[in-house]
């Protein structure tokens, strides 16, 4: 290799050094760039615009003096609540979660409804209004999709009551109704009870309802009132034993009881506005067919009898099929706090409006109890006052 060759060669390479060292001094700057931007947007907007406005820093004394703890440990909440006060004006604001509202003192509303301009609105713990179904206790509100409350939309009510067990085919209703969030009420006999103790304490776990349909089912009518109160309360100690509790409702075998019977027993006596015939069809289709051709009428309580294995096999197909139309599968105190009802020990029929309207239901609290959400927002108004004050601690930490 002869000296310009090499002298050559040395030169190309000193160009390619000076080449990759650029390329190196770029990508530095450009990244030391993006970490300036990130900074700024992120730390120091926020601190500058929280410093110039005065309601944030009087927010943050007012919330020191009273709930520190509360303030300190939301503060560890970080970038998503910063996003909020930063140079927000007061009113409604949307972000990738969803639509808060800001108040003018830099507060705003979480765990609760709120009237705004006229407009019920239901905010979740994080200050977001919520859409769709809210549960409330016994009661459903339904939110449009811009979160205003719609009262004028409600899901029809029925009460599934199942007699005479619990089974061996209980655990598999119990499955279903787990299942699809539905709830039902059983109407057990004590001697069923003792034998199959771990459905009944399932049933509690999953929100069904607990009732008593004697001992032995026998025509209460042709015993003592002694011997009906023994009926009672021997189930109820089975009850007790099972689950933990007794049973809130009754049922009379056959229907039969009487004014007597329900003050002996003292506690509030159902019959049903829909006899499946489940125990004489002995066919689950045949049961299906009749409950989803039968009056469900909002209201309606539907008797059936989770012994039978056609049944169960009924229920299966029933349970999704009531939803799927749009009802609610409610326990009967549960379609009874719903409806405006405080249980007496009397006998129940149906929950259906035209019989609350005409006096047949005892215990109604009248028509006005249910005028949209004023049942509801009486309770909550204190509960959302504790919401309002969470809400300045939210701020006062993030400020
Ligand atoms: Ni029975």
């Amino acid at each position: 290799m002869d000296k310009r060759t090499r002298r050559r060669r040395m030169l190309a390479r000193q160009r390619q050094l000076r080449r990759r060292r650029r390329i190196r001094m770029g990508i530095s700057i450009a990244v030391a760039g993006l970490v300036l931007i990130f900074v700024i947007k992120g730390v120091i907007l926020p601190l500058v615009k929280n410093i110039g406005g005065g309601e944030g820093k009087e927010t943050v004394q007012a919330q020191v003096s009273q709930n520190a703890d509360e303030a300190l440990r939301q503060s560890l909440r970080g970038q998503a609540d910063l996003g909020k006060v930063a140079g927000m004006t007061p009113g409604w604001h949307e972000d990738e979660t969803g639509r808060w509202y800001r108040n003018t003192d830099g507060t705003f509303y979480i765990s609760g409804f709120k009237e705004i301009n006229g407009i019920t609105y239901c905010f979740d713990d994080n200050g977001y209004i919520q859409t769709g179904w809210i549960t409330k206790g016994a009661k459903e509100y339904y939110f449009n999709s811009d979160g205003s409350y719609n009262p004028d939309k409600r899901r029809p009510m029925l009460a599934l009551t199942f007699d005479d067990g619990p089974g061996k085919y209980t655990d598999t209703l119990l499955d279903c109704l787990e299942e699809y969030n539905a709830h039902a009420t059983f109407f057990m006999l004590g001697e069923c009870v003792s034998v199959y103790p771990d459905p009944v304490k399932r049933m509690v776990e999953i929100g069904c309802e607990i009732g008593s349909h004697s001992w032995d089912h026998p025509n209460l009518t042709s015993l003592s009132l002694d011997q009906v109160a023994k009926q009672f309360a021997d189930t109820d100690q089975a009850l007790l034993n099972a689950c933990g509790q007794k049973a809130t409702v009754a049922r009379a075998p056959y229907g039969a009881a009487s004014q007597n019977i329900f003050a002996t027993v003292g506690k509030p006596f159902f019959m049903w506005s829909m006899d499946t015939l489940d125990w004489s069809l002995l066919n689950a289709s045949a049961v299906y067919d009749t409950v989803l051709n039968g009056d469900l009428t909002d209201g309606s309580i539907i008797l059936m009898h989770d012994i039978h294995e056609t049944s169960v096999q009924a229920a299966l197909d029933i349970i999704p099929a009531l939803i799927e139309q749009g009802y609610r599968l409610v326990t009967l105190s549960e379609l009874a706090a719903a409806k405006g009802v405080d249980l007496q020990n009397a006998e129940y029929t149906d929950f259906w409006d035209s019989s609350l309207a005409a006096g047949l239901v005892a215990g109604y609290r009248g028509a006005d109890f249910d005028d949209g959400l004023s049942g509801i927002f009486s309770e909550e108004t204190e509960e959302f006052g504790d919401g309002e004050d969470a809400a300045e601690s939210e701020t006062s930490q993030a400020a």
